[in-house]
């Protein structure tokens, strides 16, 4: 029972921050006016779509631009929504379909709606920083299961996941492609996490943030799609990572009937309805953006093979991110990957400790290579050169 100056115990291991010191270093580096490439957040140097841009959201084309939006979504985004799902194999009835302020904002809706306090899901390591705090902070207890580097051998990860079972398990999380390591799960290991979340009889929590960052052929098939999870299965997807609107903050959500209704009650006493005016922006992404997305991963698979050469680690198959082990890198005495990413940002070049993606992940760093333009990642790693060995 927390009294002032206490707070929530689900919330006491939550920050703001995810690797505090580094960024404040980084940040007294700035002031300076010394170079920092920031390869730490997930973002990109890309403008958007110029429909999709705030910019070009008139209240004239719009009437009731600025009013709330109804909870579920703004109708014509949801129907689109509904189109571009049944296009990708997918079809989802628009009332399954609740919009969100990113999918952050849908992951933790989701959360709410399905975890009780004390209920464990598999957290596959390493994984998105922020999934880990979502679970936490609805009193969920996210259980790490280390499957990198051996996510592709399905047996080991099927021991991995079924060790980790336990009778307060409640649901299990996917990422594919993934963040952080550029991964697509193949569909041996697809297979597995289908038939754990089955045998178990678990929620399958799929983020789909990357469906549409790919690299290799067409968009690999997701597992929300097969047929025998559809009672099972609730997705969370965004424009912010394919369509570059990270900002916009709009992603939306579906599962079963049986869940939406529970979706819905706590996205109303959550944020209610996301930014109208941005529903409209992804609208117009969705509708006109194939040939963006296109260029994106042209690009983005580039980049990706450029800094996965330079490291000496295997190419991204999607996503933004490489991860990789810096235990090469680490002086006598250092048992994490702190000082080695102290002496990256002494080169100007900010990285993020692996640690933040799975305890198991101390000695291994991530590198996002969208965030800046391609003559400044060049640079970023002539900086990091010296320092690979
Ligand atoms: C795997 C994963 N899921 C979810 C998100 C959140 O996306 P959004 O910007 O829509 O909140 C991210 C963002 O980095 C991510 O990498």
């Amino acid at each position: 029972m927390p009294r002032p100056p206490g707070s929530a115990a689900s919330a006491a291991s939550l920050s703001s921050r995810v690797f505090g010191k580094l960024a404040a270093a980084a940040a007294e580096r700035r002031a300076r006016g010394e170079v920092v490439h920031a390869l730490s957040v997930g973002d990109t140097y890309k403008e958007p779509l110029a429909a999709a841009r705030a910019e070009a959201q008139r209240s004239e084309e719009h009437p009731g631009l600025h009013r709330y939006a109804p909870v579920q979504g703004e109708p014509a985004l949801l129907d689109t929504i509904a189109e571009r799902l049944a296009a990708r194999g997918h079809a989802v009835p628009v009332e399954r379909i609740q919009v969100t302020a990113g999918a952050t904002s849908g992951l933790s809706v989701v959360a709410s709606a399905l975890l009780d306090p004390g209920d464990e899901v598999l957290l596959p390591a390493p994984y998105w920083p922020l999934i880990r705090g979502i679970i936490a902070g609805r009193g969920g207890v996210p259980v790490e299961v280390p499957l990198w580097p051996a996510l592709d051998d399905a047996a080991a990860v099927e021991a991995a996941l079924e060790a980790a079972v336990t009778p307060r398990t409640t649901a299990l999380y996917v990422n594919s492609p993934h963040n952080p390591t550029g991964a697509v799960l193949s569909p041996a290991v697809a297979d597995v996490f289908a038939r754990v979340a089955t045998r178990h009889d678990l929620w399958l929590v799929c983020d789909e943030c990357y469906e549409d960052v790919h690299f290799e052929g067409d968009a690999p098939a997701p597992l929300l799609a097969r047929a025998e999870l559809h009672e099972r299965a609730v997705a969370a997807h965004t424009v912010s990572k394919g369509y570059g609107l990270a900002g916009i903050r709009v992603g939306w959500v579906h599962g079963p009937a049986s869940v939406m209704r529970a979706i819905r009650g706590v996205q109303t006493f959550q944020t209610y309805c996301a930014a109208r005016p941005m529903q409209h922006a992804a609208r117009a992404a969705l509708l006109g953006g194939d040939a963006f997305l296109a260029e994106c991963r042209r690009d983005y698979a580039r980049a990706g093979a450029k800094v996965a050469d330079a490291l000496g680690i295997a190419r991204p198959r999607g996503g933004t991110f490489v991860f990789f082990d810096a235990t090469p890198q680490l002086e006598a005495g250092e048992d994490d990957c702190l000082p080695f990413l102290g002496r990256c940002l002494d080169a100007g070049v900010l990285l993020t400790p692996g640690a933040s993606c799975g305890k198991d992940y101390a000695r291994w760093v991530r590198l996002c290579f969208t965030t800046v333009k391609p003559a400044a990642l060049d640079d970023a790693l002539a900086r990091l050169a010296p320092l690979m060995r």
